[in-house]
Parts: structure tokens; C-alpha cells; sequence
């Protein structure tokens, strides 16, 4: 047994491990609960009793070289893998904590809210599967017009005319909704995904979004119209930033008109964006026409008001220059993350 201990105490002496791995071998060899020292215990039972006392005394102190051999490798061999190991350096600076942005569309929807409810205009929404009388027939449509053709609008069902169902074009269907389902007057903006069949280019998509804009009351005339959007487009675009009517046609609304901004990246001079002429149209508007008030219930005596609806992506590409509608739907997280992030 003493030659035992000799042997294994010179194997101690020696040992040196290169990690942590090799020290835990170590550990399990001689200090483990099946370990060498451990058998040397159960041997220590059979020695007679005047041995006992001799080896009991060599036997410990074995056990202590091995205890203490193993606690100072152990010891320093965790402060060199501290120094060899740079993640755990505490001097280096933190990773970056990854904030979303905000889509361009959603930046102008909430800024185009913003500015109509400082005027008093509430928020309305409605489906995007709609009927025909919703988007059609109430607005005034004749039956024949061209807009109710299969090129433009997306049928879900044809029923060749009144109980047609489909995605919306516009928005406008909005207006019919809210006035339907409610009492003058009404200060609303309505804002939304619509739908036109439409092939897929830089210019153009089968979907986008428009704001929807509706002021019914007493004696409300073509002067508030004019004086709202001016007023919308000096919030939007800066002071000084120049506005024009031009004559237009929709069913909805007579008289109707197309309003023009002085291009926003020009400032007037012309460029790509306003093809040189130094005007961009941003919306199409006007008085709510008659007939569609008294579609909707409402007498028209009474009651006049106006209406207007905007592209938002025509918005946004004033606003941020973006040349290619597609970059709106497709998601590249490059495009996205050029926009404002907001501090939660
Ligand atoms: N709905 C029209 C369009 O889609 C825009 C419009 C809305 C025009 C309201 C006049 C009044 O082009």
C-alpha cells in the first residue's frame, strides 16, 4: 500500500494539464467518488490495527496533496482562460439593441391624420371587399361607365350589375358607409388599402393606399374646400409650398377638380419628378354631388359638403424621392431601415 501511494504521489507531482479537461480527468482519477483515493479508504478497512495508525496518518495527508494539488491548477487554470478568452472582456462595449422602423407609408398616414385632426376630423375605416353599390352605384356611377370594367376593378363576384362584389378601387365607399350610417354633419378622413387591375410596373400596382376625405354640414362651400387643403398642404410640405385647382371630373362630386402642389424636389423649377412642368397632381376633390347625398339619406337641401381623396405613395414619393412604387410591398429590410425609427 505504501508503494502504492509512493507511486501515485510522484504521478501527482508530475502531472501538469494543458486544460480543463485534462484536470477534470485528473479530479475523477483520484478525488472522484469511485476515485483512486477512495478505493485506498476501502483497502485502509483490512489493515491490521497497529498499521492504522501509521498509514492512517499517510493515507490523509496523500489525500490532502491531491486536494491541494487539484484546487491550484484549478485555480490557475481558470485565470489564464479568463485572459486567452476575449468574450469574456468586460472593457469591450455592448452588441446594438435592433429598433424597427416605421414603413414610409405609415410615417405619411400618421402625419396626414395628425393634420386633419388638429381640424376637427375624426378617423373612419370600411371593408375592402365591397359591393357594387358601395363603390359604384351610390357614388353615382352611370352603369355603363368605364370604371365598373373588368380592366380596372378585381370581381370577386359578377353578377353583371347590381349585387357585383369586389375589392375596392377607392376609397370613396367609405363616404357612402359613413353617411348611411350616420347624421350630419360629418368631418372625417377615411384612410385604406385600395385595389385597381393594374400590371405591375415602377409606375404603377394593383394595389396602394389612398386617404379618403369627407366635410358635410350646412353651408359648407367650394371656399372651405380650397381653404382646407391649402391649409393641409402648408402642414405637409412647408410653408410657402404653392397650390392650384385645375377642372376635373367624377361622378361623386360637382364641380369637380385635380389639385397641384409646386413640385416638392424642384421647388418649381422642374425636374424628373414633376416631367419639367414644376406642378405635381397630389389629389382629386370636390362638392359632394346631390344625388349622391340623397343615395346616402341625407336631404340635399339642406346639406352640402366636399370631398377628396389622395394617393398615399404619391405622398411618400414627394416626400422621400422613392421612384419605384414596388419598393412599397416588397419588404427589403435596406429600403425600410433608411426610414425615421421611432424612440419608443
Ligand atoms: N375616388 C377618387 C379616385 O380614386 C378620388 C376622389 C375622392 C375624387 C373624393 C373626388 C372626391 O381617384
Amino acid at each position: 500500500m505504501q508503494d502504492q501511494i509512493d507511486q501515485y504521489t510522484a504521478e501527482i507531482n508530475a502531472f501538469s494539464p494543458a486544460n480543463a479537461d485534462e484536470l477534470e480527468t485528473f479530479r475523477i482519477k483520484f478525488l472522484g467518488t469511485k476515485g483512486l483515493i477512495k478505493d485506498l479508504f476501502e483497502d485502509f478497512k483490512t489493515v491490521g490495527p497497529e498499521e492504522k495508525r501509521t498509514f492512517g496518518k499517510v493515507l490523509n495527508q496523500f489525500k490532502q496533496l491531491a486536494e491541494a494539488k487539484y484546487n491550484d491548477l484549478k485555480e490557475s487554470l481558470t485565470s489564464t482562460d479568463i485572459d486567452q478568452k476575449s468574450d469574456i472582456d468586460l472593457t469591450l462595449p455592448g452588441d446594438g439593441f435592433q429598433v424597427g422602423s416605421r414603413h414610409p407609408l405609415s410615417l405619411v398616414r400618421n402625419e396626414i391624420i395628425d393634420i386633419f385632426k388638429r381640424l376637427g376630423f375624426v378617423v373612419a375605416e370600411g371593408p375592402e371587399i365591397e359591393d357594387d353599390w358601395h363603390n359604384f352605384s351610390a357614388l353615382n356611377f352611370p352603369e355603363e361607365h368605364p370604371a365598373r370594367d373588368m380592366q380596372d376593378t378585381f370581381f370577386i363576384k359578377k353578377n353583371a350589375g347590381k349585387d357585383d362584389i369586389a375589392l375596392r378601387t377607392h376609397t370613396s365607399s367609405v363616404q357612402v358607409r359613413m353617411m348611411e350610417n350616420g347624421k350630419p354633419p360629418f368631418r372625417a378622413i377615411m384612410p385604406g388599402r385600395v385595389y385597381r387591375n393594374e400590371a405591375i410596373s415602377a409606375r404603377a400596382h394593383c394595389f396602394f393606399h389612398q386617404v379618403e376625405g369627407l366635410y358635410i354640414d350646412e353651408n359648407v362651400s367650394f371656399a372651405d374646400l380650397k381653404q382646407t387643403l391649402y391649409h393641409f398642404v402648408q402642414e405637409l410640405y412647408g410653408e410657402g409650398t404653392q397650390v392650384r385647382f385645375r377642372p376635373s371630373y367624377f361622378p361623386f362630386t360637382e364641380p369637380s377638380a385635380e389639385m397641384d402642389i409646386s413640385c416638392t424636389i424642384c421647388k418649381g423649377a422642374g425636374c424628373n419628378m414633376c416631367k419639367y412642368s414644376g406642378w405635381v397632381e397630389i389629389l382629386g376633390c370636390g362638392m359632394v354631388d346631390p344625388n349622391v347625398l340623397e343615395n346616402c339619406g341625407i336631404d340635399s337641401k339642406k346639406y352640402t359638403g366636399f370631398a377628396f381623396g389622395m394617393g398615399m405613395e404619391r405622398i411618400a414619393n414627394l416626400k422621400y424621392v422613392i421612384r419605384d412604387l414596388r419598393l412599397f410591398s416588397e419588404n427589403d429590410e435596406r429600403f425600410l431601415k433608411q426610414f425615421q425609427t421611432e424612440i419608443i
